[in-house]
């Protein structure tokens, strides 16, 4: 009985946590509502990508939404191409009890007319050629510390150029520059090699 009293008043105190829809299942078909900890945004979105080995993640997904993923309510979509990985990803974010039941779209991956510089974390050289796609309008490079300093580069959405630092969706403390012409994100050869790192921050910052 004093159980039950006491979680009628916890319930009671925390009865402002914001609930969204969380996906059981990678397809998204099974949701089910939950309360959030300390997130105070839902999400819903569509990402597809490929890794540096090659295997594809295309999955709908709706969860309590980290604020590096959700900084305001409305669409963040993003989208970033290198020569080893891709993603492009519709994100939706609100902030209402039950908000994010929308199944969201696919971005669109077609070849958009711009080319970017890659750099190649196996081979160490920056001059691989990326074609862009979709929303992704910026060539970008960046440096990534993580255990070493290295060099990305890449095609990406312009929206993700200007994210603040300890707050972009590489390493926390990544320096970002972005460019708007064909091929403007030439870099000097990077001297490390490094796997997996892009697509690894990227799933992080999701869940
Ligand atoms: C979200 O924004 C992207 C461009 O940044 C656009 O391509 C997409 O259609 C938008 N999605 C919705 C649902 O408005
Ligand atoms: C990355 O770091 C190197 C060495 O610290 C520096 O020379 C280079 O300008 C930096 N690049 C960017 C894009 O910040």
């Amino acid at each position: 009985m004093k159980l039950i009293l006491c979680l009628t008043l916890i319930c009671g105190i925390f009865s402002t946590a914001l609930q969204c829809q969380t996906c059981t299942d990678p397809q998204s078909s099974n949701t089910e509502l939950r309360t959030c900890s300390s997130e105070t945004m839902c999400v819903t979105g569509a990402l597809q990508g490929t890794t540096s080995f090659g295997s594809t993640v295309q999955e709908i997904y709706k969860v309590c939404a980290l604020s590096s993923l959700c900084p305001a309510t409305g669409n963040h979509s993003f989208a970033l191409s290198t020569s080893q990985n891709n993603i492009a990803a519709s994100v939706q974010c609100c902030n209402e009890d039950n908000c994010n039941t929308e199944t969201p779209q696919f971005l669109s991956v077609q070849p958009n007319g711009l080319k970017c510089y890659s750099c190649d974390t196996t081979s160490s050289s920056c001059s691989n050629k990326v074609q862009c796609r979709g929303i992704e309008d910026r060539c970008f490079k960046a440096n990534v510390t993580y255990e070493q300093t290295t060099l990305l580069s890449g095609c990406m959405s312009a929206n993700k150029c200007s994210d603040p630092p300890g707050k972009t969706m590489f390493a926390p403390d990544a320096k970002i520059t972005c460019c708007g012409t064909n091929l403007c994100n030439s870099a000097s050869s990077i001297t490390k090699t490094i796997t997996c790192l892009l697509l690894g921050f990227l799933v992080f910052s999701f869940f």
